[in-house]
């Protein structure tokens, strides 16, 4: 059994997370979910845990944490990170080592020599940006593993690349990263 940390962002396809950790999950694998506070408002932490059945977090400031590191205390449990659905802003951060919230925290406190994967979500002109593929760019060369998003058709109604990779493509990819 391994350590899955799953970091996610406020995107449309954060139900694919849910997805993700409940495959993985089923693999045998123990996941914790960090969601952004943005993305606590688009799903419950408490969905997470019911099909992982481990706490998720989102917050390490509220009073019941006092005393508490969670950001460090999750990067050290963490075997594999795998950030899904990561969005725009979120990869923003990454790249340039911003820490303020819990994803991008615990992100920042997982050693770099240990496996750190970045699933992006996001609107097709989004994903075209020069400023995005720029971030992305900066994350691979400082060794994050890409699921490339894929290609079809988004909630808001376009088309095109920047679709959350599927769930079973992203297991793979973490089931990849634990066995190099
Ligand atoms: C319903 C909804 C869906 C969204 N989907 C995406 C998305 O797929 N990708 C993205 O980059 N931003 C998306 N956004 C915008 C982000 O949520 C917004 O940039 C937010 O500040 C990101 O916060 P976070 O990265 O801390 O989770 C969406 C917003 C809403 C309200």
């Amino acid at each position: 059994m391994s350590h899955i940390l799953l970091g996610v962002s406020a995107s449309v396809s954060l139900y694919k997370a849910c997805d993700l950790a409940s495959k993985l999950t089923q693999a045998g694998h123990s996941v914790r979910a960090v969601l952004t506070p943005r993305a606590a408002e688009l799903v419950s932490p408490q969905l997470f845990e019911a099909v992982s059945g481990e706490p998720a977090h989102t917050d390490e400031f509220d009073a019941t944490r006092r005393g508490a590191m969670d950001h460090i205390d999750l990067a050290r449990w963490a075997e594999v990170l795998v950030v899904a659905p990561a969005s725009a802003d979120l990869i923003g951060r990454l790249a340039n080592g911003l820490a303020g919230d819990l994803v991008a925290t615990a992100a920042l406190a997982v050693p770099a020599d240990r496996p750190r994967l970045l699933a992006p979500a996001m609107n097709p002109a989004m994903w075209a940006q020069p400023a995005v593929q720029r971030n992305v760019a900066r994350l691979v060369e400082d060794g994050w593993r890409l699921v490339e998003p894929g290609e079809g058709h988004h909630a808001c109604g376009d088309a095109g690349r920047g679709r959350l990779a599927e769930p079973a493509d992203i297991q793979r990819r973490v089931e990849e990263a634990l066995a190099s």
